[in-house]
């Protein structure tokens, strides 16, 4: 990866931040290198009173993923195409004004309580029905009307510029949900050009979680308008159909033979005209645990992705519903239809209305975790 830009000195001085990052904190402290000093983060703005910072993830490669307090949000993944130019590849905004702005699409954050649906804003558990905030089409959608993608989080970098660990306490019957959950997410940026995703939670009364990210990936870094041209493979034989408003019927149906079929990799361009909206489903993967899921291939640049996760599923949206309307785009790009796509690694949608799909309810005493890794290159 990333060949034909790593010199013999940052291939050594990759080595030695591996060193430091890997060996917690300490090692780094102690190191006189100079790459692996902590950058001050940047003022974004304030929400709610509090103040909004960007921190910026390096590694030794030249690969730079900024981050905000705020939602959690990716603002930016700089990485080189296969000639070392360099360039964003996720759809963002110029300020906070857009992360702010009314309809913004989740671009680049993270979601919770509950990722995805769950319908007709409501489930039982435990005998005791719960109402939740419905803010799409009578369902709730993302965790409802303030989720995690609009709360300010707690921020703690860590020694090294690689990590950065967010903290975030979601209060018992907020938007409606049982329990005071308590929430972890650390990004981190690898020596190997990987962006790992690592949540964790616990709560104390019993609630469902799903936790999720919302990037939206352009691998073009701007220069295409839309994703059409990508080519995506996914480990997925299968898919959970859904109805008009995107809820799963509670089958889980074979993409074989129909424009679901990622098994082999495909333009999304190719079938997307056969799907009623274009691309917003579940698909479910054939492994077991952590493993590596799909990848993402853009040809004319030579950018690639893979993605590695420990959840069962993925919701690939290919941001049907961009329409070219955001204000505040990052250099006044208009995000058109297609303009980017997200891989929302995650559990089915509905789950808590389910009971044939994977549990998502966590109780007290229990440990939710999730990891998803999107490593980069070219070729
Ligand atoms: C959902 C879409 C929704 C988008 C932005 C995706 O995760 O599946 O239906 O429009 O998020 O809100």
């Amino acid at each position: 990866m990333f060949i034909k830009q790593i010199s013999l000195m940052t291939i050594i001085s990759g080595s030695l931040i591996a060193t430091s990052c890997n060996s917690a904190g300490k090692k780094a402290e102690e190191s006189t290198d100079s790459v692996a000093t902590t950058a001050a983060p940047q003022p974004y703005g304030h929400v709610d009173g509090q103040e909004v910072l960007q921190y910026t993830l390096t590694n030794a490669n030249g690969i730079v993923v900024k981050v905000l307090n705020y939602g959690g949000v990716i603002t930016d993944i700089i990485t080189p195409d296969r000639d070392g130019n360099k360039g964003n590849i996720v759809l963002s905004y110029d300020s906070l004004a857009g992360y702010l702005q009314k309809g913004n699409p989740y671009f680049g954050t993270l979601v919770g309580r509950y990722g995805n649906r769950i319908a007709k804003a409501t489930f039982q558990l435990d005998g005791q029905t719960y109402k939740l905030a419905a803010n799409d089409h009578g369902n709730t959608l993302h965790g409802g009307m303030k989720g995690f993608d609009k709360v300010v989080w707690k921020a703690t970098p860590q020694p090294g510029d690689s990590s950065l660990v967010l903290e975030y306490t979601s209060k018992d019957g907020e938007e409606g949900y049982p329990g005071n959950l308590q929430v972890q997410v650390t990004y981190t940026l690898t020596a190997d050009n990987a962006l790992k995703i690592e949540y964790a939670a616990t709560t104390d009364k019993a609630t469902p979680v799903n936790l999720t990210q919302h990037t939206y990936f352009n691998l073009s870094a701007g220069k295409d308008a839309n994703i059409l041209d990508h080519v995506l493979q996914l480990n997925a034989s299968n898919y959970t159909p859904v109805d008009d408003l995107l809820i799963p019927t509670g089958k889980i149906s074979p993409v074989k033979g129909t424009p679901m079929d990622f098994t082999a990799a495909k333009k999304i361009g190719q079938d997307i005209g056969k799907v009623k909206g274009g691309y917003d489903h579940n698909w479910v993967f054939d492994k077991q645990g952590f493993d590596t899921v799909g990848s993402l291939y853009h040809e004319a640049s030579g950018r690639y992705m893979t993605m590695a996760t420990s959840e069962p599923a993925v919701q690939f949206y290919s941001g049907n519903f961009l329409d070219g309307s955001l204000d505040y785009t990052r250099d006044g790009a208009k995000y058109v239809q297609h303009a980017g796509m997200c891989l929302e690694a995650q559990h089915f949608p509905d789950s808590p209305n389910q009971p044939s799909f994977p549990n998502t309810i966590l109780k007290p005493g229990e440990r939710y975790t999730q990891t998803t890794v999107y490593q980069f290159g070219v070729k």
